[in-house]
Protein backbone atom coordinates (compact mmCIF):
# COMPACT_ATOMS: atom_id res chain seq x y z
CA UNK A 1 0.00 0.00 0.00
CA UNK A 2 1.23 3.75 -0.74
CA UNK A 3 1.20 6.00 2.07
CA UNK A 4 2.12 9.67 2.50
CA UNK A 5 5.10 8.56 4.27
CA UNK A 6 6.97 7.31 1.40
CA UNK A 7 5.14 9.27 -1.17
CA UNK A 8 4.55 12.93 -1.93
CA UNK A 9 1.74 14.41 -0.51
CA UNK A 10 -1.56 14.41 -2.47
CA UNK A 11 -4.20 17.25 -2.32
CA UNK A 12 -7.49 18.16 -4.27
CA UNK A 13 -9.56 21.40 -3.30
CA UNK A 14 -12.87 21.63 -4.94
CA UNK A 15 -14.29 24.65 -6.34
CA UNK A 16 -10.83 25.89 -6.87
CA UNK A 17 -11.42 27.93 -10.47
CA UNK A 18 -11.55 31.15 -8.02
CA UNK A 19 -11.62 32.98 -5.03
CA UNK A 20 -10.51 31.10 -2.01
CA UNK A 21 -10.47 27.04 -3.48
CA UNK A 22 -7.69 28.77 -6.43
CA UNK A 23 -5.24 30.61 -3.32
CA UNK A 24 -5.34 27.03 -1.04
CA UNK A 25 -4.22 25.61 -4.29
CA UNK A 26 -1.51 27.76 -4.56
CA UNK A 27 -0.59 27.83 -1.29
CA UNK A 28 -0.58 23.57 -1.10
CA UNK A 29 2.10 23.80 -4.04
CA UNK A 30 4.04 26.10 -2.67
CA UNK A 31 4.26 23.90 0.17
CA UNK A 32 5.39 21.07 -1.92
CA UNK A 33 2.17 19.24 -2.30
CA UNK A 34 1.08 17.92 -5.81
CA UNK A 35 -2.08 19.79 -5.69
CA UNK A 36 -5.35 18.66 -8.12
CA UNK A 37 -7.30 21.83 -8.92
CA UNK A 38 -11.24 20.93 -9.08
CA UNK A 39 -12.76 22.90 -11.45
CA UNK A 40 -16.72 22.22 -12.27
CA UNK A 41 -15.67 23.81 -15.51
CA UNK A 42 -13.03 22.08 -16.79
CA UNK A 43 -12.14 25.29 -19.37
CA UNK A 44 -12.62 27.83 -16.63
CA UNK A 45 -10.27 26.17 -14.33
CA UNK A 46 -7.92 25.63 -17.26
CA UNK A 47 -7.91 29.10 -17.64
CA UNK A 48 -7.35 30.60 -14.26
CA UNK A 49 -4.89 27.98 -14.06
CA UNK A 50 -2.85 29.48 -17.05
CA UNK A 51 -3.25 32.73 -15.91
CA UNK A 52 -2.43 32.02 -12.55
CA UNK A 53 -1.02 29.20 -11.56
CA UNK A 54 1.05 28.30 -14.63
CA UNK A 55 4.64 28.87 -13.18
CA UNK A 56 3.85 25.63 -10.78
CA UNK A 57 4.06 22.48 -12.30
CA UNK A 58 2.84 20.80 -9.06
CA UNK A 59 -0.91 21.68 -9.74
CA UNK A 60 -2.63 19.67 -12.27
CA UNK A 61 -6.75 20.29 -13.34
CA UNK A 62 -9.28 18.20 -12.66
CA UNK A 63 -13.09 18.98 -13.67
CA UNK A 64 -15.30 18.10 -11.06
CA UNK A 65 -18.69 19.00 -10.43
CA UNK A 66 -19.42 17.96 -6.59
CA UNK A 67 -23.49 17.29 -7.31
CA UNK A 68 -22.71 14.89 -10.02
CA UNK A 69 -21.83 11.47 -8.67
CA UNK A 70 -20.08 10.39 -11.93
CA UNK A 71 -18.00 12.69 -12.34
CA UNK A 72 -17.17 12.61 -9.02
CA UNK A 73 -16.26 8.77 -9.89
CA UNK A 74 -14.40 9.95 -13.01
CA UNK A 75 -11.91 12.10 -10.73
CA UNK A 76 -11.64 9.47 -8.45
CA UNK A 77 -10.02 6.71 -11.16
CA UNK A 78 -8.44 9.68 -12.06
CA UNK A 79 -6.39 10.17 -9.21
CA UNK A 80 -6.26 6.46 -8.48
CA UNK A 81 -4.62 5.65 -11.40
CA UNK A 82 -2.25 8.49 -10.82
CA UNK A 83 -1.13 7.94 -7.29
CA UNK A 84 -3.60 5.19 -5.34
CA UNK A 85 -4.06 7.48 -2.95
CA UNK A 86 -4.96 11.30 -1.77
CA UNK A 87 -3.34 12.39 1.78
CA UNK A 88 -5.80 16.00 1.96
CA UNK A 89 -9.58 16.59 0.41
CA UNK A 90 -10.67 20.05 1.04
CA UNK A 91 -14.23 20.61 -0.05
CA UNK A 92 -14.48 24.25 -0.89
CA UNK A 93 -16.89 24.43 -3.17
CA UNK A 94 -20.11 26.27 -1.84
CA UNK A 95 -22.86 28.74 -3.53
CA UNK A 96 -25.66 31.26 -2.83
CA UNK A 97 -24.64 33.32 0.48
CA UNK A 98 -28.36 34.62 0.57
CA UNK A 99 -28.08 37.80 2.37
CA UNK A 100 -30.88 39.25 0.32
CA UNK A 101 -33.34 36.75 1.94
CA UNK A 102 -34.67 35.83 5.46
CA UNK A 103 -36.12 32.38 7.00
CA UNK A 104 -39.64 33.49 6.94
CA UNK A 105 -39.71 34.77 3.45
CA UNK A 106 -37.00 31.82 1.96
CA UNK A 107 -37.32 30.61 -1.44
CA UNK A 108 -37.04 26.63 -1.35
CA UNK A 109 -35.45 26.08 -4.78
CA UNK A 110 -32.48 28.65 -2.84
CA UNK A 111 -32.15 26.27 0.01
CA UNK A 112 -32.65 23.05 -1.95
CA UNK A 113 -29.40 24.54 -4.37
CA UNK A 114 -27.51 25.30 -1.42
CA UNK A 115 -27.74 21.85 0.45
CA UNK A 116 -27.26 19.78 -3.01
CA UNK A 117 -23.73 21.60 -2.94
CA UNK A 118 -22.66 23.31 0.24
CA UNK A 119 -23.74 20.44 2.52
CA UNK A 120 -24.46 16.97 0.31
CA UNK A 121 -22.31 17.75 -2.58
CA UNK A 122 -19.28 17.71 -0.29
CA UNK A 123 -20.27 14.48 1.97
CA UNK A 124 -20.55 13.17 -1.62
CA UNK A 125 -17.27 14.06 -2.78
CA UNK A 126 -15.65 12.80 1.06
CA UNK A 127 -17.53 9.05 0.44
CA UNK A 128 -16.35 9.21 -2.83
CA UNK A 129 -12.72 10.02 -2.18
CA UNK A 130 -12.68 8.05 1.20
CA UNK A 131 -11.40 4.60 -0.22
CA UNK A 132 -8.12 6.95 -1.48
CA UNK A 133 -7.85 8.85 1.64
CA UNK A 134 -8.03 5.42 3.77
CA UNK A 135 -4.64 5.00 1.76
CA UNK A 136 -2.76 7.85 2.98
CA UNK A 137 -0.87 7.71 6.38
CA UNK A 138 -2.51 10.29 8.06
CA UNK A 139 -5.32 12.11 6.01
CA UNK A 140 -6.99 15.22 6.31
CA UNK A 141 -10.02 16.37 5.35
CA UNK A 142 -11.46 20.35 5.66
CA UNK A 143 -14.73 21.41 5.25
CA UNK A 144 -14.61 24.97 4.36
CA UNK A 145 -17.43 26.54 6.53
CA UNK A 146 -18.36 29.78 7.46
CA UNK A 147 -19.80 31.24 11.10
CA UNK A 148 -22.44 32.15 9.21
CA UNK A 149 -23.20 27.98 10.09
CA UNK A 150 -22.43 28.86 13.83
CA UNK A 151 -25.66 27.62 15.70
CA UNK A 152 -24.37 29.76 18.72
CA UNK A 153 -24.25 32.66 16.68
CA UNK A 154 -27.49 32.35 14.51
CA UNK A 155 -29.60 35.30 13.05
CA UNK A 156 -32.33 34.87 10.07
CA UNK A 157 -30.60 36.34 7.46
CA UNK A 158 -29.29 34.37 4.81
CA UNK A 159 -31.22 31.14 5.69
CA UNK A 160 -30.14 28.83 2.41
CA UNK A 161 -26.60 29.60 3.22
CA UNK A 162 -26.80 29.01 6.95
CA UNK A 163 -28.87 25.99 7.33
CA UNK A 164 -26.54 24.58 4.31
CA UNK A 165 -23.53 25.12 6.33
CA UNK A 166 -25.25 24.03 9.63
CA UNK A 167 -25.77 20.76 7.94
CA UNK A 168 -21.96 20.75 6.71
CA UNK A 169 -20.57 21.41 10.51
CA UNK A 170 -22.61 18.51 11.24
CA UNK A 171 -21.33 16.01 8.97
CA UNK A 172 -17.53 17.48 10.01
CA UNK A 173 -18.60 16.19 13.88
CA UNK A 174 -20.28 12.57 12.40
CA UNK A 175 -17.03 11.83 9.99
CA UNK A 176 -14.60 13.22 12.60
CA UNK A 177 -16.08 10.36 14.90
CA UNK A 178 -16.35 7.75 12.36
CA UNK A 179 -12.74 8.18 10.72
CA UNK A 180 -11.32 8.66 13.97
CA UNK A 181 -9.24 5.31 13.58
CA UNK A 182 -7.86 5.39 10.55
CA UNK A 183 -6.09 8.79 11.57
CA UNK A 184 -8.11 10.82 9.48
CA UNK A 185 -8.51 14.50 11.07
CA UNK A 186 -11.58 16.18 9.71
CA UNK A 187 -12.40 19.55 10.77
CA UNK A 188 -14.49 22.87 9.73
CA UNK A 189 -13.24 25.73 8.96
CA UNK A 190 -14.19 29.39 8.59
CA UNK A 191 -11.86 31.51 6.16
CA UNK A 192 -13.21 34.79 7.99
CA UNK A 193 -15.40 37.31 5.66
CA UNK A 194 -12.98 37.71 2.38
CA UNK A 195 -12.97 39.24 -0.23
CA UNK A 196 -14.04 37.14 -3.58
CA UNK A 197 -16.70 36.94 -5.72
CA UNK A 198 -18.98 35.47 -2.88
CA UNK A 199 -17.61 37.59 0.21
CA UNK A 200 -17.83 40.97 -2.39
CA UNK A 201 -15.49 42.72 0.18
CA UNK A 202 -13.54 41.44 3.46
CA UNK A 203 -9.84 40.26 4.28
CA UNK A 204 -7.28 39.45 1.46
CA UNK A 205 -7.83 36.31 -0.43
CA UNK A 206 -4.39 35.01 0.71
CA UNK A 207 -5.43 35.41 4.78
CA UNK A 208 -8.87 33.60 3.79
CA UNK A 209 -6.99 30.65 2.29
CA UNK A 210 -4.11 30.38 5.18
CA UNK A 211 -6.99 29.95 7.78
CA UNK A 212 -7.82 26.68 5.29
CA UNK A 213 -4.19 25.49 4.69
CA UNK A 214 -3.63 25.93 8.62
CA UNK A 215 -6.26 22.71 8.82
CA UNK A 216 -4.55 21.18 6.10
CA UNK A 217 -0.94 20.92 7.80
CA UNK A 218 -1.84 19.88 11.30
CA UNK A 219 0.39 17.58 12.71
CA UNK A 220 -0.86 13.74 13.20
CA UNK A 221 -2.06 14.05 17.08
CA UNK A 222 -3.74 17.45 16.38
CA UNK A 223 -7.59 18.43 16.45
CA UNK A 224 -10.27 16.60 15.00
CA UNK A 225 -14.34 17.49 14.80
CA UNK A 226 -13.46 20.83 15.74
CA UNK A 227 -14.27 24.37 14.03
CA UNK A 228 -11.59 26.93 13.68
CA UNK A 229 -10.88 30.27 11.89
CA UNK A 230 -7.21 30.84 11.54
CA UNK A 231 -6.14 28.15 13.88
CA UNK A 232 -8.91 29.17 17.22
CA UNK A 233 -11.70 27.59 18.37
CA UNK A 234 -14.99 29.22 16.65
CA UNK A 235 -18.32 27.96 18.42
CA UNK A 236 -20.53 25.48 16.98
N1 LIG B 1 -15.82 34.77 0.87
C1 LIG B 1 -16.23 34.79 2.13
O1 LIG B 1 -16.38 35.86 2.76
C2 LIG B 1 -16.49 33.50 2.86
C3 LIG B 1 -16.76 33.55 4.25
C4 LIG B 1 -16.98 32.37 4.93
C5 LIG B 1 -16.93 31.16 4.26
N2 LIG B 1 -16.66 31.12 2.90
C6 LIG B 1 -16.61 29.81 2.25
O2 LIG B 1 -15.37 29.69 1.56
C7 LIG B 1 -15.54 28.81 0.42
C8 LIG B 1 -15.02 29.48 -0.83
O3 LIG B 1 -15.77 30.65 -1.03
P1 LIG B 1 -15.36 31.82 -2.03
O4 LIG B 1 -15.60 33.08 -1.31
O5 LIG B 1 -14.03 31.54 -2.65
O6 LIG B 1 -16.52 31.65 -3.12
P2 LIG B 1 -16.57 31.90 -4.69
O7 LIG B 1 -15.55 32.91 -5.09
O8 LIG B 1 -18.00 32.16 -5.01
O9 LIG B 1 -16.11 30.49 -5.29
C9 LIG B 1 -16.93 29.38 -5.16
C10 LIG B 1 -16.33 28.24 -5.97
O10 LIG B 1 -17.18 27.09 -5.83
C11 LIG B 1 -17.40 26.55 -7.12
N3 LIG B 1 -18.60 25.73 -7.20
C12 LIG B 1 -19.90 26.08 -7.02
N4 LIG B 1 -20.69 25.03 -7.23
C13 LIG B 1 -19.89 23.97 -7.53
C14 LIG B 1 -20.11 22.60 -7.84
N5 LIG B 1 -21.34 22.08 -7.93
N6 LIG B 1 -19.05 21.81 -8.08
C15 LIG B 1 -17.79 22.30 -8.01
N7 LIG B 1 -17.51 23.59 -7.77
C16 LIG B 1 -18.56 24.41 -7.52
C17 LIG B 1 -17.44 27.78 -8.03
O11 LIG B 1 -17.29 27.38 -9.39
P3 LIG B 1 -17.87 28.28 -10.64
O12 LIG B 1 -16.81 29.31 -10.93
O13 LIG B 1 -18.04 27.28 -11.72
O14 LIG B 1 -19.15 28.91 -10.17
C18 LIG B 1 -16.25 28.55 -7.47
O15 LIG B 1 -15.04 28.03 -7.97
C19 LIG B 1 -17.02 28.47 0.39
O16 LIG B 1 -17.25 27.24 1.03
C20 LIG B 1 -17.67 29.59 1.19
O17 LIG B 1 -18.91 29.21 1.75
C21 LIG B 1 -16.45 32.26 2.21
Amino acid sequence: MLTKSMNKQIALVTGANRGIGLEVCKQLAELGYTVYLGSRDLQKGQESHSKNLSSNPNIIVLELDITKKENLEKARISIEASHGYLDVLVNNAAIHYDDWETITEIDFQILKEAMETNAFGALQTTLTFLPLLKHSSHARIVNVSSEAGSIASMTGTAPAYCLSKIALNGMTLMLASKLKRFGILVNSVCPGWTNTDMGKGGRAIKVGAKSVVWAVNLPVNGPTGGFFRDGKKLSW
